[in-house]
């Protein structure tokens, strides 16, 4: 902390960096009190501790990309005004809590994690992108959104969801579309997927693809647009 101080002063507050490191840190390393931006991407940190960049007060953009970082302190942001956070490809299990940055934190993504717990996001007002790629979500809280409302996309591309029931208990208006592409209960265009895409229709929007008969890819909409759904050939692979 000391160390962290006396860089601070010797850098001074009156031009604003952009800091980048890619050096094997196990650690954080200190970080000038006038960063706008710090990347820390492509090095070997585990874990984000309390008030790390306390003092930097004009702080708007953290990425840590390719870390293993498994651990993030709830007051690891504290003093930031963070808008846009990135930490794709490390170990996270859940979304971490980020309460200290809720009142800016707009774009955060975390693709490429092992997250299961969404339920942190439910603090986390103002985000508009919230990208969830390649983790192992199954099964979704749909009262994590209901005070989401600037909330544009959320993307879960890749993940472990087989059922839809929990977005029909969606709190409405839903203005936000729910990418799905990849999940298994996309994979197949079922008579299952049609009725319950076709409930939700008007309620959320729906994004991917999933496979008909004929080993064709179509859009969600695509498929609720045709409305085609003869029991015998598409019914094989519902859930029972
Ligand atoms: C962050 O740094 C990494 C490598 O150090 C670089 O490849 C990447 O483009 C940077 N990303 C951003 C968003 O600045
Ligand atoms: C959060 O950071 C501020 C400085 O930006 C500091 O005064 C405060 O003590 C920190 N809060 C906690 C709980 O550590």
């Amino acid at each position: 902390m000391e160390f962290l101080l006396v860089l601070c002063f010797l850098l001074g507050a009156n031009s604003y960096t952009f800091v980048e490191y890619e050096m094997g840190l196990t650690e954080f390393p200190p970080v000038p009190s006038n960063s706008l931006k710090v990347n820390v991407s492509m090095n070997a940190i585990t874990y984000l501790g309390p008030n790390i960049m306390f003092n930097c007060a004009h702080l708007s953009e953290f990425v840590a990309k390719n870390n293993l970082i498994h651990d993030v302190d709830p007051l690891a942001f504290n003093g930031t005004v963070i808008s846009a956070l990135y930490m794709t490809n490390n170990k996270l299990t859940t979304v971490p809590t980020l309460r200290v940055i809720a009142d800016t934190l707009e774009f955060l993504g975390l693709i490429g994690n092992q997250i299961d717990d969404l339920t942190a996001l439910r603090d986390l007002t103002k985000l508009v992108k919230v990208f969830l790629g390649r983790n192992m979500v199954s099964t979704v809280d749909p009262n994590v959104f209901d005070k989401l409302i600037h909330l544009e996309n959320i993307y879960l591309t890749m993940n472990r969801i087989t059922t839809l029931n929990w977005a029909t208990s969606l709190t409405p208006p839903v203005t936000f579309n729910f990418n799905l592409k990849g999940n298994p209960v996309l994979e197949y265009c079922t008579c299952y997927l049609l009725h319950i895409l076709q409930s939700l229709h008007s309620k959320v929007n729906i994004v991917g693809t999933c496979m008909n008969p004929s080993g064709n890819e179509i859009s969600t909409g695509d498929f609720v647009a045709a409305a085609v759904c003869s029991a015998t050939e598409y019914s094989q692979k519902d859930p029972e």
